[in-house]
């Protein structure tokens, strides 16, 4: 490919062009990505966060590029603003037919604001209109149960800072909440009474071979309304196993139950835990402790309300395998994020929905 004259002057004096040529376009390659780097950022820049001491690994760190997407739902959020009650103005009662009880002392401008809002976060463009409609005996308890978590379960749901829950934070615009989950159970029993709920393409499992039950095992009470406790360490030592000892089998439905809330909240392990010493709850972030409260409000929050609507649903909304109620968890609302929308506040326009005692407090719009 090169001229004649060049090749016939080149081997009367032998020189060799290809190494510096080499050199050369190596050289200028380097200039050229650093220039782009310069230029455009460097496309894998990660940012890290210090959970822990240092020199423990303690830390959680993402690509900037991931971060920047965030969630694209927050976007989708509607809130108006309360229109601050007076005396005399009329109660929700006395203008409408169709009223939750849990919200009889709203007065009827602000309940038709949150009519607007909670049709357009369920989706439900006709949301409490027909007495008879389930979706409207779903809608009361779903109120007293939205109430009820921004009253009683604060220490989680504002545990930072005021972000608190609407029916949004559950719902983004859909009738049937993403991220809901059904039971699956025993399917059959393998060798030596171990189900087989494992080793199953479940989403549940997130396609591992953990066990696909952890959520029922842990979040759903037993017969005699206690919990199964998630414990794997022991730290005793001992020589032969006793009964109720921690076993193998408890360890891969522990982890099976922490890797959902890792990939529920998009943490890793070090978020929560010192991972030296997994049992020593005095090791620990100060997120173990508001994760450790939101399992007693998902378990309350089941058996209290979403277990009773299961009830009021008609048969295609229940789950596939048992036939149960559809039931929420940490996924419901984070979706993948540490804090759900990104720790966007909606609750604050809605002091409605902040408490069950029907005394609603607008002096912050006074
Ligand atoms: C913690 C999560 C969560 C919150 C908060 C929440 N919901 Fe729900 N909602 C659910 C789940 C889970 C279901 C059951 C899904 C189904 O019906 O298949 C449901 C079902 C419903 C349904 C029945 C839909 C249907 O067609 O089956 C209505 C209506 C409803 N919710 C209204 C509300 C309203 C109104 C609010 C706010 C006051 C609210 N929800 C807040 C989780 C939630
Ligand atoms: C968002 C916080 C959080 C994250 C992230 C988290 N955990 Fe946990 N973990 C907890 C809480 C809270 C408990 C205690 C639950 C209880 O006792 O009620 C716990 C308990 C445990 C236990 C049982 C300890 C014992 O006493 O036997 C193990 C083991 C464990 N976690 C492992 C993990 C692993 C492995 C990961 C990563 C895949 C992880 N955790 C991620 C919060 C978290
Ligand atoms: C009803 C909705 C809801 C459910 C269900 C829920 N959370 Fe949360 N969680 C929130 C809200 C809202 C916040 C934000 C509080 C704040 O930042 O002030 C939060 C915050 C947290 C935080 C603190 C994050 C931080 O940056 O400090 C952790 C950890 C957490 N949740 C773990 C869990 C775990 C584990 C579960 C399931 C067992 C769970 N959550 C279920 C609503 C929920």
């Amino acid at each position: 490919m090169l001229p004649k004259w060049f090749n016939d002057w080149n081997s009367a004096n032998p020189t060799n062009i290809y190494g510096p040529a080499i050199v050369i376009g190596a050289a200028g390659g380097a200039v050229f990505v650093a220039a782009m780097l310069v230029a455009w950022g460097q496309p894998y820049a990660t940012e890290s966060l210090q959970t822990g001491p240092r020199g423990t690994g303690m830390e959680r760190v993402e690509f900037v590029s991931t971060l920047a997407a965030g969630d694209p739902t927050v976007a989708g959020f509607e809130a108006i603003e309360p229109i601050v009650p007076r005396r005399g103005d009329p109660l929700a009662g006395d203008e409408y037919d169709v009223v939750p009880p849990a919200l009889e002392n709203v007065t009827a401008a602000n309940y038709e604001r949150l009519l607007t809002s909670m049709r357009a976060w369920t989706g439900i463009p006709d949301l409490l209109e027909d007495p008879d409609s389930y979706q409207t005996q779903v809608a009361y308890r779903m109120i007293e149960m939205t109430q009820n978590l921004n009253e009683n379960w604060s220490a989680h749901v504002n545990a930072n800072a005021e972000v608190g829950v609407t029916c949004y934070s559950c719902h983004r615009g859909q009738a049937v909440p993403n991220n809901i989950w059904f039971r699956v159970g025993d399917v059959n029993e393998a060798a030596d009474g171990w189900p087989a709920i494992q080793n199953r393409v479940t989403m549940t499992s997130n396609f591992t071979s953990l066990p696909s039950t952890y959520l029922e095992q842990y979040l759903l009470a037993n017969e005699d309304g206690s919990y199964t406790p998630i414990a794997v360490h022991d730290l005793s030592a001992r020589v032969a196993r006793q009964p109720g000892d921690p076993g193998i089998q408890n360890a891969e439905m522990t982890f099976g139950f922490m890797n959902y809330i890792d990939n529920s909240l998009g943490v890793g392990c070090t978020f929560c835990h010192n991972t030296r010493a997994f049992y020593d709850a005095g090791q620990v972030t100060p997120q173990w402790a508001t994760a450790q409260l939101g399992i007693q409000m998902v378990q309350e929050m089941i058996a209290e309300y979403l277990i009773p609507v299961g009830e009021l649903l008609p048969p295609e909304r229940l789950g596939p395998v048992m036939a149960d109620a559809p039931m929420a968890a940490c996924r419901t609302c984070h979706q993948g994020q540490q804090r759900p929308l990104q720790g966007l506040n909606v609750i604050g326009m809605y002091p409605e929905l902040a408490t069950t005692s029907g005394d609603y407090d607008y002096s912050a719009f006074e």
